[in-house]
């Protein structure tokens, strides 16, 4: 019986191997034939020692995340190999670049050929198959079902803002004394997060019975491990780790019960998705879908892109504020034209200097600062081949374009010399294109753009309208912080006097 199988047996081999080579003979030659229609030629290959697996590389990357130089050693390794170069880590090809045409290519041009693989093993147990982590028709339909929620009228309604940052305000010390913004800003975040999606905020500003303690720190962890999951690549199924999924349990049960309300709420109520006069962004989502499991990714998805971004934003506007007097004092000019009013929307969007500010901040601290994108098919980037850069450059299927936005935004030769400093006024003439992209840019741009802008600068204003004097308590440079978004590793210590 073996021996009468056994022909049989190297037969099929045999095909099979003759099959697996001419397919990569025939997937060779078509590649060339594309490559050299579009005039294409090799971008420059980072040296590296084997390029199988490409563990220096990877250690190189972790020995940078653990000292917080991740994004100084990738700006210092384009500095030294070019805009556009390609590497291998985890077993993975990647095209690292930074060229602005590059970018309009892969997040708009050729939005078609490029996906996210990766985030969705990364993320997925945190945030389900929502608007963040989807592809393709899924993610099509998580946008149309998302964006009415981003209309004009929902951006320019404050009032859920305003207890919130009474409740901050009223935590900060009027004597001069030292206060660390930072975590004050991720609890204010998260409280006016959760107001505006769940219709009830989880207060963690004011800890009442721990369940709000517990929601924040679960999420707070559940996030900071989100990075760490992306980086094992293809290998994230070997990431073990109970108090992650614990953290991401307790989240969902939670989420769980708002979902629950919010089905059975809008079935009393039909198209009256205001809760107490308030809008609620899950009774508007309900209205669309009936599914619990994709309303909790979708809130999970917002809850996540918009929590952590929106502190990080508001931390580092203080940091730089608070080290940079004179556009502090130009700035109270500004909030001190408002006579003390509650700013709204119209308000807000006069606020020149305001807007430059927070500009200038996103240019040298982008809150998502890495990014990357996986070819679906067979592409090509337009420049960045070839000796002098300049020509298409060949992206095979399966392999992945990652950029690094803070270095693309403190590039010299795109915002000039003074690139490394921090100067809001040449943003009254600046107007950068593809070469600033702190929201991402093309159909995937961050739908919760405005709202951000509005919610920080509402903030801003009425911090300012509280204290007139702020001072910086912290002498050490500012070192990065990567969690789910970027901070500040040393916090935001400053002190305000009234
Ligand atoms: C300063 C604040 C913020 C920054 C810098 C920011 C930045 C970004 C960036 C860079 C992306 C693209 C991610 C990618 O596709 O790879 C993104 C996507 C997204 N952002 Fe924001 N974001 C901010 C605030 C917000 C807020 C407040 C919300 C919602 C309330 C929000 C909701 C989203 C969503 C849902 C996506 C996914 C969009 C999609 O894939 O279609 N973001 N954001």
């Amino acid at each position: 019986m073996l021996n009468r199988l056994n022909p049989l047996f190297a037969l099929v081999l045999i095909f099979s191997i003759l099959y697996a080579l001419l397919r990569k003979v025939y997937l060779s030659l078509s590649r060339q034939k594309f490559s050299s229609k579009h005039g294409c030629k090799p971008a420059l290959r980072l040296p590296q020692r084997e390029r199988l697996i490409g563990f220096d590389l990877l250690k190189e990357q972790m020995l940078a995340a653990k000292n917080h130089k991740l994004l100084e050693t990738m700006r210092n390794r384009s500095a030294k190999y070019g805009n556009t170069y390609t590497a291998t880590m985890m077993g993975q090809s990647y095209i690292v670049t930074n060229e602005p045409e590059n970018l309009k290519a892969v997040l708009a041009m050729n939005f078609q050929d490029f996906g996210l693989r990766g985030r969705k093993e990364s993320f997925g147990p945190l945030l389900g198959n929502g608007i963040f982590t989807s592809d393709g028709k899924s993610w099509e339909h998580s946008r149309a079902l998302i964006r009415p929620s981003f209309v004009k009228a929902q951006v320019s309604n404050f009032d859920i803002f305003e207890n919130h940052i009474q409740s901050l305000i009223s935590l900060l010390p009027r004597d001069f004394s030292t206060v660390d913004l930072q975590p004050l800003f991720f609890r204010l975040t998260l409280d006016s997060a959760t107001e505006y999606l769940f219709g009830e905020s989880v207060d963690s500003l004011h800890v009442h019975d721990g369940s709000q303690e517990t929601f924040a720190s679960a999420f707070d962890y559940a996030s900071s491990e989100i990075p760490k999951r992306y980086r094992m690549g293809p290998f994230v199924a070997l990431y073990r780790n109970k108090r992650f999924f614990e953290s991401c349990k307790l989240l969902h049960d939670f989420v769980d019960g708002f979902v629950e309300k919010a089905l059975t709420e809008t079935t009393k109520r039909g198209e009256q998705t205001e809760d107490k006069g308030r809008y609620v962004f899950l009774y508007e989502l309900a209205k669309a879908t009936r599914d619990p499991i994709q309303l909790r990714a979708e809130v999970m998805s917002i809850l996540l892109a918009g929590r952590d971004s929106t502190a990080s934003l508001l931390s580092l506007v203080f940091f730089t504020l608070a080290r940079n007097p004179m556009v502090f004092a130009k700035l109270r000019r500004e909030v001190d034209e408002l006579g003390g009013k509650k700013p709204d929307y119209e308000m807000l969007r006069q606020m020149r200097y305001l807007k430059d500010i927070l500009n200038e901040v996103l240019r040298l601290y982008p809150v998502v600062p890495n990014n990357s994108r996986y070819a679906l098919r067979d592409t090509m980037l337009p420049c960045g081949g070839g000796p002098d850069g300049k020509s298409p450059v060949f992206v095979a299927r399966g392999q992945i374009v990652t950029y690094c936005v803070y270095d693309l935004h403190r590039r010299r030769d795109l915002y000039g010399a003074d690139a490394d400093q921090f100067r809001p006024e040449r943003w009254e003439s600046l107007r950068p294109g593809w070469a600033y992209l702190p929201f991402n840019g093309g159909p995937r741009v961050c739908i919760g753009q405005q709202f951000a802008l509005m919610e920080v600068s509402y903030m801003v204003v009425r911090i300012l309208q509280t204290f007139r004097g702020l001072e910086s308590r912290d002498t050490e440079e500012w070192k990065e912080n990567l969690s789910a978004t970027l901070s500040s590793l040393n916090g935001v210590k400053v002190a305000f006097s009234v």
